[in-house]
């Protein structure tokens, strides 16, 4: 199939999907969860842990990085999205916040369940976020009319964070979580924050695919940046191999079926974009 013929949505229309797919992270039922909770074993309760902690963390960078896109609009359609993708993220840091005031932890500010949560966050996904996002978020702040910023921040952003790791994490945790039938308050909520992110996606392909069709400068930044980050992302799906995280055996997945995931929607993303992954 050539990218001439898959249709994406436009800012605008994604805008009109945003109006329909209002959700409130308070109105999610935790009673079941709470009550799962504390009977859940040693194993299970690891990895669980584990991913909750990388989800608070992850949520946190992405919705304090991400204003200097917003400031970045081309048209004042594309303003009004990035707007609710800010408000979205937002959201998404509440919704995992309170599972841990209501299901884990006691109450507390964000701050202090991020503290808590990043004593377990790797070296890669610390590269990730710490670094290579922090970096290009600023780079985007200080310079929101240069083109090869956005591409840098997008590519990171939708096309790593979001597509490369974030789908991929949600496809084996909620694999997991309803074939354990464990805390289905969290698999509901964290499906309709999944819903919102096909939204953020549908937008970074799409933004990424009209800029790299006028400028072969975009293509070459959608490499560079690719190139350079994708052995951290190898890295962090994968975390029993390498890092102090936990066995991630305990998915019931080998870690190459995670990485073939992830590569074969990297790939897809990418042939429409017009970056094919064999020319990275
Ligand atoms: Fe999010
Ligand atoms: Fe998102």
């Amino acid at each position: 199939m050539s990218d001439r013929e898959i249709r994406l949505n436009d800012p605008q229309t994604l805008y009109r999907h945003w109006e329909e797919s209002q959700w409130s992270p308070f109105a999610v039922d935790l009673d079941h969860d709470c009550r799962q909770w504390a009977g859940i074993g040693d194993e299970a309760r690891g990895l669980i842990g584990w991913v909750l902690g990388s989800l608070m963390v992850a949520e946190e960078r992405i919705t304090t990085k991400f204003s200097g896109l917003v400031g970045a609009y081309g048209s004042e359609e594309e303003a009004a999205f990035l707007a609710t993708q800010q408000v979205d993220e937002a959201r998404h840091m509440q919704f995992y916040a309170r599972f841990r005031d209501e299901v884990i932890d006691s109450p507390a500010t964000v701050a202090a369940h991020v503290a808590r949560a990043r004593k377990q966050v790797s070296p890669a996904f610390r590269k990730i976020f710490d670094e290579a996002l922090v970096e290009a978020h600023e780079q985007l702040v200080a310079e929101p009319g240069a083109m090869v910023a956005k591409v840098r921040f997008v590519t990171l952003y939708h096309l790593v964070l979001e597509s490369t790791l974030g789908l991929t994490t949600f496809e084996f945790v909620t694999d997991y979580l309803d074939r354990e039938q464990l805390l289905p308050g969290f698999v509901d909520g964290y499906s309709k924050i999944h819903h919102d992110e096909t939204r953020h996606i549908g937008y970074g392909v799409w933004y990424l695919r009209e800029t790299v069709r006028d400028h072969p400068a975009a293509a070459d930044q959608v490499r560079a940046t690719l190139r350079e980050l994708l052995p951290s992302v190898a890295e962090s799906l994968t975390p029993g191999t390498g890092g102090d995280g936990p066995d991630i055996g305990t998915l019931g997945v080998e870690p190459d079926a995670i990485r073939e995931f992830a590569l074969a929607g990297l790939a897809r993303r990418l042939e429409i974009i017009g970056v094919p992954i064999g020319t990275l």
